[in-house]
């Protein structure tokens, strides 16, 4: 199965899923990245031709694409749960970690980081601190509804999420296997 990281931008999904991917030997892909290369134009590029409806199909199309894969840990877009469709595919063979982080603490991590400063669209006309509330609030019940597993990353260190993340996974993989022996 793969591993799916999905949940807001800054709560460490790109971070977390590379050194998963490192822990346990497996491929990593982070689907904003693989669009980016697909499309061979940048995200910030896509919404200036087309919006945000532009985007969203084509992370459609790519969504479609990586869920063939097997055994890879895919780290999302934020907004990957918007498209039904891409819940009900990256489940088909994944296991779907939500991770999560409190407002001010993915505003620092948007906003006061240099490396990921500017380089996302804005999705309203509100402020980003209001665009973080209003969005979180919009999305939470679909965020909940695709999670298998919940981890919020604002005070745990990295290492602590990464290793919590394996051992559920481990544990997860178990169970599935002991259902279809049963
Ligand atoms: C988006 C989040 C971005 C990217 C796009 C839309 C969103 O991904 O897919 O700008 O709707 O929240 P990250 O969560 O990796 O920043």
């Amino acid at each position: 199965m793969n591993i799916i990281l999905i949940g807001f931008r800054g709560t460490g999904k790109t971070t977390i899923g590379r050194i998963l991917a490192q822990r346990l030997g497996k491929v990593f892909i982070d689907a904003d990245e693989y669009l980016e290369q697909r499309e061979k134009r940048t995200i910030q590029n896509i919404f200036a031709e087309g919006g945000e409806d532009l985007f969203r199909d084509i992370e459609v199309r790519i969504i479609e694409e990586l869920c063939r894969l097997n055994d890879t840990i895919i780290a999302t877009g934020g907004g990957v749960i918007l498209r039904e469709e891409n819940v009900r595919r990256l489940k088909r063979n994944g296991i779907v970690i939500l991770l999560e982080a409190d407002v001010n603490t993915i505003y620092k991590r948007i906003y006061e980081n240099i490396q990921t400063q500017h380089k996302r669209p804005n999705l309203t006309n509100l402020n980003g601190y209001q665009e973080i509330e209003y969005l979180l609030a919009y999305r939470r019940s679909l965020y909940d509804k695709a999670a298998d597993f919940v981890f919020d990353t604002t005070v745990l260190p990295i290492n602590d999420t990464v290793n919590k993340i394996i051992a559920f996974t481990q544990n997860y993989t178990v169970a599935l296997k002991n259902c279809s022996n049963v």
